[in-house]
């Protein structure tokens, strides 16, 4: 398909508000078989639908992975996050990455470690699968649940749901339509998931070992105990261009 679709194309992500129109129709028409599919396609963006979810595509970390409808849309964002974790990952190591969702994380854990194990955990069976389908083994549990107490682990990383429940209101309209409320509900203060993360990591990695989270607003502040608590001795937030809180890296205690 040519300029003409494509042209057409930016018109309607445009009229329909989408902020990357022509990033996103460029990916349509590349995409898209024949002009009946990207008519389809472009009626469910305009109905909000995330286009990770339409093509079955997203990409991470330069890496092209497949994304199931209903699973949340791994977030350039946390690209910092998983380049953090993999710096962290000795060659032959182990890595959890726990709420993997589509695996994300997971995946460039493994492709820039070959030679280490990386697991993942999801407690919706439609994300394990889709891991899965992104060559990551992952497990349906709640957190690290399934996981014995070994300490063998070199990295944790977690995205886990970290919006506080009174704020997911103020998510852009079509995240709080489209995107599962189990990826995002963190609870009161949005770290109800997070602090069982910190605990669960504290006994599954290595002296040494380094747990590296997803939070944002001021919540490295009320982990800084919980942190502490669970053996974490050095404990270094990490900021966006924009001085947005974006992670926490933590280390146990050698
Ligand atoms: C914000 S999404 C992050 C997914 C992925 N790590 C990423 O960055 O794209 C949070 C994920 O946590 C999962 N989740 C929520 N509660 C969980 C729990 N108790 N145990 C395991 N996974 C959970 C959700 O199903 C969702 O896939």
């Amino acid at each position: 398909m040519g300029g003409p679709s494509l042209a057409r194309a930016v018109e309607r992500l445009v009229a329909a508000g989408c902020v990357a129109a022509e990033e996103e129709a460029a990916a349509f028409v590349a995409a898209a078989r024949d002009e009946a599919t990207l008519d389809a396609w472009l009626s469910r963006r305009e109905q909000g639908e995330p286009p990770g979810w339409i093509t079955g595509t997203f990409v991470f970390c330069d890496r092209v992975l497949q994304l199931t409808p209903g699973v949340y849309v791994p977030r350039y964002q946390t690209e910092e996050l998983a380049r953090r974790a993999a710096a962290q990952l000795p060659p032959g190591g182990w890595a959890l990455d726990l709420c993997t969702g589509a695996g994300a994380v997971a995946a460039h854990l493994a492709a820039q470690v070959p030679t280490a194990t990386v697991i993942g955990v999801d407690i919706d069976p439609v994300a394990a699968a889709c891991a899965r389908g992104n060559g990551v083994p992952a497990v349906v549990a709640d957190l690290a649940a399934p996981v014995r107490r070994e300490r063998r682990f070199d990295v944790v990383t977690a995205v886990a749901p970290y919006v506080p429940t009174p704020d997911l209101q103020l998510l852009p309209a079509d995240v709080q339509r489209y995107e599962p409320r189990v990826a995002l509900d963190g609870g009161d203060d949005g770290l109800d998931h997070v602090r069982r993360v910190v605990a669960a990591a504290g006994q599954l990695l290595r002296p040494g070992g380094w747990l590296l989270i997803e939070v944002g607003g001021d919540q490295d502040r009320a982990l800084t105990e919980p942190l502490a608590a669970a053996g974490f001795g050095v404990v270094t937030p990490w900021w966006d261009e924009d001085d947005d809180l974006r992670g926490i890296a933590a280390q146990t205690t050698g």
